[in-house]
């Protein structure tokens, strides 16, 4: 973006988006839901903490505001600073009140990929593997890297929410899901994807949320 139009962008969302944009997060393991929205906004999609939009006069910018009671937006500003400039990774060009400017990233969620059956290349893995290699050099701790974290466009991989990555004890979500891959996915699904219903993803996810309680719980 011209530097010259972030205010013109700002003055946009803060008189003419936050106003009439309601949030609301009933459960913290759920996603949030958009009570309304103003027209023009675009919804490109709800994590369990935020909701992110675009406006079609700034196509290449997103806002992502958080729910109210759901912290967080402030840490992950701080996140974007000490992570620097690397492709696959948004930048952040403002923080808000409860929101923050972030730079878009094209594509589909891998959960999307699943979803309408687009094949999720090796090439997607790898530059998610890189990327958390240079997080970890910058001192920070990759973190809830998981299917609606990641996205794809044109074969290649990004990380689109790194608001966990402050924290200092390691997760092992993006070694699960590779395992996952490895075993079930590149063998069955690569080379000739088919749509996977939500129900078959929901219910995956919910047993995989299960399991890792219980692994928790048992070692
Ligand atoms: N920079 C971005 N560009 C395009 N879409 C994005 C961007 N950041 C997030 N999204 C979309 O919004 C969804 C929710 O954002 P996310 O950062 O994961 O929220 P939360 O922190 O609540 O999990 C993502 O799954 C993705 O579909
Ligand atoms: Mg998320």
């Amino acid at each position: 973006m011209n530097p010259a139009t972030l205010p013109d962008y700002i003055e946009c969302i803060e008189t003419g988006l936050l106003p009439a944009w309601q949030l609301l997060s009933v459960h913290e393991h759920e996603p949030v839901q958009v009570l309304a929205l103003p027209a023009p906004w675009q919804l490109l999609g709800c994590g369990n903490y935020a909701a992110v939009v675009v406006h079609p006069d700034y196509p290449d910018w997103v806002v992502k505001r958080y729910a109210p009671g759901r912290p967080g937006h402030a840490q992950e500003a701080d996140v974007y600073r000490r992570l620097g400039e690397h492709p696959a990774f948004s930048s952040c060009l403002h923080a808000g009140a409860d929101y923050l400017v972030l730079r878009r990233i094209r594509g589909k969620t891998l959960w999307q990929c699943c979803l309408t059956g687009e094949s999720i290349t090796a090439r997607t893995i790898a530059d998610i593997d890189a990327a958390m290699v240079w997080a970890t050099a910058r001192g920070l701790t990759p973190h809830d890297v998981h299917a609606k974290n990641v996205m794809q466009h044109e074969g290649r991989g990004y990380i689109v929410d790194i608001s966990d990555f402050y924290k200092t004890q390691p997760c092992a979500r993006w070694q699960d899901f590779k395992r996952i891959y490895d075993w079930l996915y590149v063998p069955l699904l690569r080379d000739d994807p088919v749509p996977l219903p939500v129900w078959l993803m929901d219910g995956l996810r919910r047993c995989y949320r299960r399991w890792r309680r219980h692994k928790r719980h048992t070692v």
